[in-house]
């Protein structure tokens, strides 16, 4: 009874802050005019030529061309590569491999800027990815975290195969890397949690570990609640006790205010479709907008942000790649702005809190790719697991301090706890929540992924200082 009044009570509240988000967002939005602004006739070929360039699959982007790859399942990812997957010399090649994740509302080319950078090329195996629901890869019926981790996983294994780390004859041949932000990080921190043996390092920035949040929140709570029960019990000295429990209490309200779109996301599917494209998007035109920074943006910038979320119309989802490789049916069937709804059930179907039930064949795999795995090795993981979630894989950690998405007090604190050895947390001062696309910042990942291809050698901190000075390494193990 009392558990049931409580889950109305909460569906109630989450609904009206769903909502009261909405109508502040539509207010600003007509305020500011970008609610009713048409595109004009060169805004709409910008974005046009931009969606040809980032998802006509038979065009190549500075480098990279476009890849299908077809699980077991049938399942179609969608990725740009600089090697071509599966072929003998790609396999021969001692070039690391590094797979790109992006987050909410992006796709693979969120990374452009890094990824078409030539010594990177000639030096490691670039994937970057599209996510289920997003770009150009299928789209799944629910984004619970098994769906979605497990697609991610064999996709990764498979990646591993096509690219030579695994062979028959011998696994971890040569290192592979995972680079990841927003929710392909929150994502990313739970492969490094839950199957640590996908990569060598995790490079992972602005996205939370939600087992952290959780335990900040719990450990905020707690304090609160005694600080203010203290005052209660004492009132005529409850100045000081009330002070300090305002004050730690007030991180989780402006996580909460911040996080106004999560409850938005959870309103009916027509009021989120209305919440994501009204104004002719621009919910997601004032998100690039400002996800530029400081630094000019233009209208050809903001067009390729648009694409870049929009993915591959109608003309572009009937291209082919050079092997005659097309994207899926899925896509070609629901283009326009569809996948948006996709893109939201992320957050509708919990696929950051939900429990990741493995298949068999992914405990088997993982386990063919674990280092060691044929030794005796059952008791390995037993003692020093660390606190639920804690990531099992070495982790670089990249937070820009100035984002507005995310409180540091609630997704950062407590973090050194929640990594292993050979791990570190790197802070960037200058930087919002858009790591791959700010200047200063892109360099900065840039240097990270150099830094651990090249052997990790001498101190990341000293390593990022030349292309982001005054970088801060806040923990290193
Ligand atoms: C929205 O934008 C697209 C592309 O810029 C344009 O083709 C369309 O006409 C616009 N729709 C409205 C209602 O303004
Ligand atoms: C895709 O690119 C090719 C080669 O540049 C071009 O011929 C074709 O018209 C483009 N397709 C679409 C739908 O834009
Ligand atoms: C987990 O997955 C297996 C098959 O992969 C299924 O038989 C089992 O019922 C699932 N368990 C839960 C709790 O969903």
């Amino acid at each position: 009874m009392g558990k049931s009044l409580s889950r109305t009570l909460t569906g109630v509240i989450v609904f009206a802050y769903g909502l009261f988000t909405i109508a502040l967002y539509a207010l600003s939005a007509i305020s500011k005019g970008t609610y009713f602004k048409r595109p004009t006739e060169k805004e709409k070929l910008e974005l046009q030529l931009a969606r040809d360039r980032l998802w006509n699959l038979s065009k190549d982007y500075e480098g990279l061309s476009h890849h299908l790859l077809t699980l077991q399942s049938g399942f179609k990812f969608h990725f740009l590569s600089n090697d071509t997957p599966n072929t003998a010399q790609t396999i021969a090649s001692d070039k690391p491999l590094v797979i790109f994740i992006h987050g909410f509302p992006d796709s693979w080319a969120i990374w452009r800027h890094i990824i078409k950078n030539p010594a990177l090329q000639q030096a490691v195996s670039i994937v970057a990815i599209d996510m289920p629901g997003y770009g150009g890869t299928d789209s799944l019926e629910k984004y619970t975290a098994t769906n979605v981790l497990e697609k991610l996983t064999e996709l990764i294994v498979t990646l591993r195969t096509q690219y030579g780390v695994d062979t028959d004859a011998e696994s971890n041949k040569k290192k592979t890397v995972i680079v990841a932000h927003d929710w392909g990080c929150v994502l990313s921190m739970r492969l490094a949690a839950e199957a640590p043996s996908l990569a060598h390092r995790f490079i992972l920035s602005n996205g939370p570990s939600v087992k952290l949040v959780e335990s900040n929140v719990r450990r905020i709570l707690f304090s609160s609640k005694k600080m203010l029960s203290n005052a209660w019990r004492n009132p005529l000295q409850a100045r000081v006790p009330l002070t300090q429990a305002v004050r730690t209490i007030s991180p989780l309200f402006r996580q909460i205010f911040l996080s106004g779109y999560i409850f938005a996301m959870q309103l009916p599917i027509p009021l989120v479709h209305h919440f994501l494209t009204a104004g002719n998007l621009s919910l997601l035109r004032s998100i690039h907008i400002r996800s530029r920074g400081k630094a000019e943006h233009n209208a050809h910038d903001i067009s390729e942000c648009m694409a870049s979320s929009m993915g591959p119309s109608v003309a572009e989802a009937k291209t082919k790649t050079a092997s005659g490789d097309s994207y899926p049916i899925t896509l070609q069937d629901e283009r326009a702005f569809a996948h948006i709804i996709h893109m939201a059930n992320y957050y509708r179907h919990r696929a950051s809190t939900s429990p990741w039930n493995k298949s068999a064949q992914t405990v088997a795999s993982l386990h063919s790719i674990t280092p060691g795995a044929g030794r005796a090795s059952s008791g390995a993981g037993l003692f020093n697991e660390g606190p639920p979630g804690a990531l099992k894989a070495s982790t670089t950690v990249f937070w820009g301090q100035n984002d507005l998405a995310l409180d540091r007090r609630i997704c950062l604190d407590g973090m050194s706890d929640f990594l292993v050895q050979g791990s570190q947390i790197v802070l960037l001062p200058r930087t919002g929540h858009w790591t791959p696309v700010e200047t200063e910042s892109r360099a900065a990942l840039l240097k990270a992924v150099e830094w651990t291809v090249q052997g990790e050698k001498g101190d990341i901190g000293d390593a990022l200082q030349t292309s982001y000075p005054g970088v801060q390494v806040t923990f290193s193990k």
